[in-house]
């Protein structure tokens, strides 16, 4: 079956999939609590000029950690935050990504590029697989974006740089399956180009058959080195409220 094919290329093999899915690879408090980088009593505002980023969520990856319970969690959680977002007034910038191709021949991969490594069991924009997973709810008519992409790194190969520019946009928030993948190359780039970067810890996760602890290694360990914030989902839930109005 084309589904299981491609949650096998792009997942590991069912055997480790079900080896995994015990200890499976998310967060929320697994295998310890991440320590936020803002201190618990300190108010958090995104000022006015933020956008939200909610990377990847497409239903080829979330079908393969949505039966595990950090999976659901992450899920549950990410549902949640996009959801606060859409109710703020007026609603600010969201940015969720896909990862599809522009036709079937593949033409932003070619046999020698690295990410045809990772990516080439997806199809194109038509793939249900490479739509955004129906859990998250995106919404065109308050201004939601869309963007296709074809590498780790959000921005690759679309508008998303010239978005956030002519939105003067400053600051980002972002959720996302990889964090290994498109969380952490995003972070560094939007970093280098002057954002303000936050990493909700509870809305990012690995794929089986990754290690949990490559989750924790960055949320803990990298991110915060750039610096990146990484503060928790209660704490970015009360922070829209010490935000904006957004300007979009
Ligand atoms: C989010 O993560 C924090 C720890 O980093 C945890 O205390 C909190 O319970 C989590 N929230 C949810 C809704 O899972
Ligand atoms: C937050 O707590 C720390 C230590 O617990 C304290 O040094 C700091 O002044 C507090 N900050 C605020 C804004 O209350
Ligand atoms: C996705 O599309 C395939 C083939 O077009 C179909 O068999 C499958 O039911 C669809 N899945 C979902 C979740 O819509
Ligand atoms: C999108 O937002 C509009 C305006 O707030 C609302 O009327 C509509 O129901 C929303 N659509 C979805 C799918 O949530
Ligand atoms: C944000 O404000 C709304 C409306 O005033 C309130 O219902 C909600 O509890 C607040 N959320 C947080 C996390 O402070």
């Amino acid at each position: 079956m084309r589904t299981a094919s491609l949650a096998t290329v792009l997942l590991g093999t069912a055997s480790t999939i079900q080896a995994q899915q015990a200890a499976s690879p998310g967060y929320d408090c697994y295998p310890t609590c991440i320590p936020s980088t803002v201190p618990a009593n300190e108010t958090l505002s995104f000022g006015r000029h933020y956008a939200v980023l909610n990377l990847d969520m497409i239903t080829a990856l979330v079908s393969g950690v949505a039966p595990t319970p950090a999976g659901s969690q992450w899920i549950a959680n990410t549902a949640r935050w996009i959801d606060a977002v859409h109710a703020q007034s007026p609603p600010p910038l969201s940015i969720f990504t896909r990862i599809y191709f522009s036709n079937s021949h593949k033409p932003e991969i070619g046999p020698a590029s690295p990410f045809a490594k990772v990516g080439s069991a997806l199809g194109t924009a038509s793939s249900n697989l490479t739509e955004v997973y129906p859990a998250f709810c995106v919404n065109e008519t308050v201004g939601d974006v869309v963007l296709q992409k074809t590498r780790y790194y959000a921005g690759a190969g679309n508008g998303l740089e010239e978005i956030l520019r002519a939105q003067q946009i400053d600051t980002v928030i972002m959720s996302g399956i990889r964090t290994s993948g498109v969380i952490l190359s995003t972070a560094y780039r939007l970093f280098d180009l002057d954002y303000k970067v936050y990493v909700i810890a509870n809305n990012t996760i690995e794929t089986p058959s990754n290690s949990p602890d490559i989750n924790t290694n960055i949320l803990e360990g990298i991110l915060p080195k750039l610096p990146v914030a990484v503060i928790t989902l209660e704490q970015a839930l009360a922070a829209l409220n010490a935000s904006g109005p957004a300007i979009y």
